[in-house]
């Protein structure tokens, strides 16, 4: 069985035009677990240019000292633009490429032989975007590339090819959600629920946070800067989960030493795979206080 990936924490990962020289200097002083930087949808055609190069100094400048994930969101493959996306950030050293509208594990063979071609020795992830009925069909395959640490849901891209309204409870996303979320676990990758447009509607947010938390996603993907705290917290163990977590290990521990496999814990049965859940929750939540 594929254990579920503790790698990094990934509560909250924000959208950086690539642009906007304010977003992209403002964004390494944030809190959140990681930073798109995007040259795709947020960035105008006539822009794309200004934005790799833009893009590139900021991958310099947050080389040293930035504790998050870096990644940078290329044009999809059916464009004339990723290779020269590449071209240009590549050496900046990425911790990951994020390709959108991935369809097949064969587009990221393609991604993957011009990386390789570009900057041979770059020790570079890829997230693919799950964001259209064929990916969503197609994660596991693509899940399981070699080189693939997390997909990242698509949720408004694949809300408009599914003629989804807008709907505060997913429920027409739920399938997709959960079907896209199991290929992830069965390839032992990380996974990120898709964004909130409404950027004023905290209370909103707060519940989608909740939701993906419950559906099993790692963290989700954020827009603006007053989106990651809530993030953050949503989908972390809180301190009486964890002090619940202990109780179990400690239980668990005198069951073993006393030779047996099973114990009962605040009146719930415990055994081994709960005892690494426990621990699994403890890890998470030491590594945010980290
Ligand atoms: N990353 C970094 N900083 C951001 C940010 C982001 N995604 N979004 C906003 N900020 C900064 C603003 O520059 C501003 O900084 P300042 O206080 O130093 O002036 C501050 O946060 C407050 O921003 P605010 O005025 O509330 O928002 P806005 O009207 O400037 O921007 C959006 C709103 C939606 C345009 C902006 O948040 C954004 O571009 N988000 C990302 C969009 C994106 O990447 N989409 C593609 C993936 S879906
Ligand atoms: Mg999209």
């Amino acid at each position: 069985m594929t254990p579920h990936p503790l790698v990094r924490l990934l509560r909250s990962v924000l959208y950086v035009p690539g642009s906007n020289p304010k977003t992209l200097s403002k964004a390494p002083t944030l809190p959140a677990d990681g930073l798109i930087l995007d040259l795709e949808d947020s960035v105008a055609p006539e822009a794309k240019h200004q934005a790799r190069h833009a893009i590139l100094e900021t991958l310099h400048a947050t080389r040293d000292g930035y504790p998050g994930a870096r990644v940078v969101r290329v044009n999809g493959i059916h464009t004339d633009l990723w290779r020269d996306d590449l071209a240009v950030v590549l050496p900046g050293r990425p911790d990951a490429i994020a390709l959108s509208k991935v369809e097949s594990l064969e587009a990221l063979d393609q991604l993957v032989a011009v990386m390789g071609a570009l900057a041979p020795d770059a020790d570079c992830q890829l997230w693919p975007m799950i964001e259209s009925p064929l990916g969503v069909l197609h994660a596991h395959a693509i899940a399981s590339h070699p080189l693939v640490s997390t997909l990242v849901m698509g949720t408004s891209d694949l809300g408009r090819a599914l003629g989804i309204p807008g709907d505060p409870e997913r429920i027409g996303l739920r399938h997709a959600l959960q079907q896209t979320l199991l290929a992830a676990r069965a390839a032992g990758r990380q996974i990120l629920d898709g964004v909130y447009v409404n950027i004023r509607d905290s209370e909103g947010f707060l519940a989608e946070c909740h939701d993906g938390a419950r559906l099993g996603f790692d963290g989700k993907t954020v827009i603006h800067p007053a989106q990651i705290e809530p993030a953050n917290q949503a989908f972390l163990p809180g301190d009486a989960e964890a002090e619940a977590a202990r109780r179990i290990l400690e239980a668990w521990n005198a069951a073993r030493g006393r030779g047996e496999e099973i114990c009962v814990v605040d009146g719930r049965l415990v055994e081994r795979l709960h005892a690494d859940q426990a621990s699994q929750r403890l890890a998470r939540w030491e590594m945010a206080r980290a």
